[in-house]
């Protein structure tokens, strides 16, 4: 039986993907959490005749608790998206208590549970998670993932439109880093099968890569980021995750990781001088099986973005850290 909590549910992410969730066969219990309007996204969901049994909970009645109780999987996008003109970063000071505050319940109440980061900005809420995880006692590397697909599937989309490719998602494009601008780093050299992007558009995909996320909030001028194609990514995360820990073979997806408690990890970890990385993941029953190391694989431009993304995200993980491990 798997129980599948969504924290932020009734949002412009929440929704969609708890939608998504209901219709997968992998899920047997879907909990959906919010501080607003769960009540109504359940009952609406729960009339959809897939097997998944849903239940929506608000913060009365000790209702975050009801609903990560002994979950299998928890995945968070709860927190407030940016507006024009914001950094991912912006969003800190908002988001930062929110996620603390979540994960400090799913430690108490589902301590063994897999839990997917969306929450923004994801180079810092993984941290936080990380340290909230630790001070409790659960911390397990292999269980936490920040949820960086979003921009696997854009690489995917953008480099098809280039190469001419009709489905994209044929295409692997492996993006390592972290999730925000400069620190998302597109690997087009690893991708497979393999492209030839021509010099003169290189730079511009490079950057629409970094920087789709904005084109997103820039569209919807004011209304918020990308909700429907993150849904997509998040359940493709969610889904791949549940697929390789109810036994499939051989499924692996790039995610934000503490590098030095998965396997593998602790050599990327050196080599990058960051804890917190996102690299492919080998998906398994104990969750993260293997973060693998294609670094020695890269190009010379890619080491080139390689290096500034880890000096943004040096900063973005210390910040995390931080606020997680401050006294009250
Ligand atoms: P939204 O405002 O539409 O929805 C967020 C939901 O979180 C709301 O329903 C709100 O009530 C809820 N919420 C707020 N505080 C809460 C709490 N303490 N407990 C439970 N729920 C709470 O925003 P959105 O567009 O769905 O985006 C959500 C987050 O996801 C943002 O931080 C955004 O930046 C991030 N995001 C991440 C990615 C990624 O690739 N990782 C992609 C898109 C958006
Ligand atoms: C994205 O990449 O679309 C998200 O991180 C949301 C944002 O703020 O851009």
């Amino acid at each position: 039986m798997v129980k599948a909590v969504v924290a932020g549910a009734a949002g412009g992410i929440g929704q969609p993907l708890s939608l998504l969730l209901k219709l997968s066969p992998l899920v047997d219990e879907l909990a959906l959490y919010d501080v607003v309007n769960t009540p109504g996204v359940a009952a609406d969901l729960s009339h959809i005749s897939s097997k998944a049994k849903v239940t929506g909970y608000l913060p009365a009645n000790d209702g975050a608790r009801a609903a990560f109780k002994d979950a299998d999987i928890i995945v968070i996008p709860a927190g407030i998206p940016r507006k024009p003109g914001m950094t991912r970063d912006d969003l800190f000071n908002i988001n930062a208590g929110i996620v603390k505050g979540l994960i400090e319940v799913a430690a108490e109440v589902a301590p063994k549970a897999f839990i997917l980061v969306i929450s923004n900005p994801v180079n810092s809420t993984v941290p936080i998670s990380a340290e909230v995880l630790k001070a409790a006692g659960v911390f397990n590397a292999q269980r936490l993932f920040g949820v960086t697909t979003l921009d696997i599937v854009r690489a995917e989309t953008f480099v098809a439109e280039i190469v001419g490719k009709a489905i994209p998602q044929e295409l692997t494009v492996p993006v390592i880093g972290g999730h925000s601008g400069e620190t998302i780093v597109p690997l087009f050299s690893l991708v497979t099968p393999s492209v030839t992007i021509p010099d003169e558009k290189y730079d511009a995909l490079v950057n629409r890569v970094q920087f789709g996320g904005d084109e997103v909030v820039k569209a919807k001028d004011g209304a918020g980021s990308a909700t429907l194609s993150m849904a997509y990514a998040g359940y493709r995360f969610a889904e791949k995750l549940l697929r390789a820990v109810a036994g499939a073979k051989g499924l692996v997806e790039p995610s934000y990781v503490y590098l030095p408690g998965v396997p593998g990890g602790a050599e990327i970890a050196k080599k990058t001088g960051v804890d917190f990385f996102s690299v492919p993941i080998e998906l398994g029953p104990n969750g993260a099986e293997k973060a693998v190391d294609i670094l020695g694989d890269i190009s010379e431009k890619e080491k080139k973005l390689l290096e500034k993304a880890i000096t943004g995200l040096t900063d973005n993980i210390q910040k995390g850290v931080v606020f997680a491990t401050k006294p009250a």
